[in-house]
């Protein structure tokens, strides 16, 4: 069946056409309107003009995701759209406008959890993979461990107490004057820097939970570049993103492998926009290598918000028979509805 899904829970408006059935899972279009370029002014998505260009864009692209399709409204089997959590202005533009697209359609609608769409996007690149596993979703807005243990059931086991690690990448790469959001351009210029350089505090906690936490590194990150900046003495971006990077990298790798050993899980599934980063992917593939365990990851262009991921994760949902109406509500919250 052809599954409309739809994601605008933060700064990203998209739609994407996937086919799922048993043994199917090929994505037959996948259209995203990014809005980092009107953010960047900012420094930081501002939700009011979020919504706004939400509003602008999403008619277009869900035409233009069934268009690169080559199909139409009517071959469609149902519409899923991400409801919770994010942004409430920016959901509400997706859930309303799906909302009305299957109840003028009679099509069935389906509301998906944006952190099980990013786990989702595992699926579509890996065609075997299928739960239980272990999840870690590193995204802008999260850094969670999950017990998968069905398509649709998913257990918090460990995961930060404040920041996301995506926030912590975003924070630093700003104030090291890397292009917003700075993620992505960290990751490149901790190549060439020491990853020894400067002694950041670990964010992982302690043995005892699987918890993390990322407020510390980077106010010790502000603290350096301040003090550096108050001598007088030049910074060497390349060796704060190395360290900075390593450090994080190193406590996500360590939580992982502590939540692997506790759950016996023999696959670990690695999800969220920061899933994009080369260095994460590489330590998490060694680590995963020594424990005997095995590795999804999405490809990169499917860890960023996108519509496939949500459409894969409604189809599940729509086999569980988990419907929506016109009741449907966004929820800024991750725990729903
Ligand atoms: O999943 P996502 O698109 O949105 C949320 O749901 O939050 O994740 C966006 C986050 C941003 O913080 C961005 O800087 C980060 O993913 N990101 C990266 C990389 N590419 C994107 N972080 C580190 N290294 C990357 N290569
Ligand atoms: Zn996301």
């Amino acid at each position: 069946m052809f599954i409309l899904g739809m994601e605008s829970s933060c700064d990203e408006t998209s739609a994407a056409v996937v086919e799922m059935e048993n043994g199917v899972r090929q994505i037959r279009s996948n259209i995203v309107a990014s809005q980092i370029e009107t953010h960047r002014l900012y420094g930081g998505v501002v939700p009011e003009i979020a919504s706004r260009a939400h509003i602008e864009a999403v008619s277009g692209i869900v035409y233009e995701a069934l268009d690169t399709a080559g199909i139409g409204v009517k071959d469609l089997g149902a519409v899923a759209v991400t409801a919770f959590p994010g942004l409430i202005g920016a959901l509400l533009v997706g859930v309303n406008f799906a909302k009305s697209l299957a109840y003028s359609r009679k099509l069935p609608l389906v509301a998906v959890n944006h952190i099980h769409g990013h786990v989702a996007a595992a699926y579509l690149s890996n065609p075997d993979l299928e739960p239980p596993f272990l999840a870690l979703v590193v995204s802008g807005g999260h850094t969670s461990i999950y017990r998968v243990e069905s398509y649709t059931d998913f257990m918090e086991i460990g995961g930060t107490r404040d920041d996301a690690a995506g926030e912590a990448f975003d924070k630093i790469g700003r104030v090291i004057g890397l292009p917003y959001p700075g993620g992505a351009a960290l990751d490149k210029l901790a190549y060439e820097g020491d990853a020894r350089a400067i002694a950041f505090p670990s964010p992982a906690l302690g043995k005892e939970t699987l918890d993390l936490s990322f407020s510390g590194i980077k106010t010790s990150a502000l603290n350096y570049l301040n003090g550096m900046a108050q001598k007088g003495e030049e910074i060497n971006r390349a060796d704060v993103a190395a360290s900075y990077t390593y450090q994080i990298v190193r406590a996500i790798t360590q939580k992982a492998e502590a939540a692997l050993v506790q759950t016996g899980m023999k696959t670990l599934v690695l999800a969220g926009g920061v899933a994009a980063n080369t260095h994460l992917r590489a330590s998490l593939e060694k680590m995963c290598a020594r424990n005997r365990v095995a590795l999804a990851m999405p490809e990169r262009a499917l860890c960023g918000d996108n519509g496939a991921m949500i459409a894969a994760a409604g189809y599940f949902e729509y086999l569980r028979g988990n419907f929506a109406d016109t009741s449907l509500n966004a929820s800024a919250n991750d725990d729903g509805l």
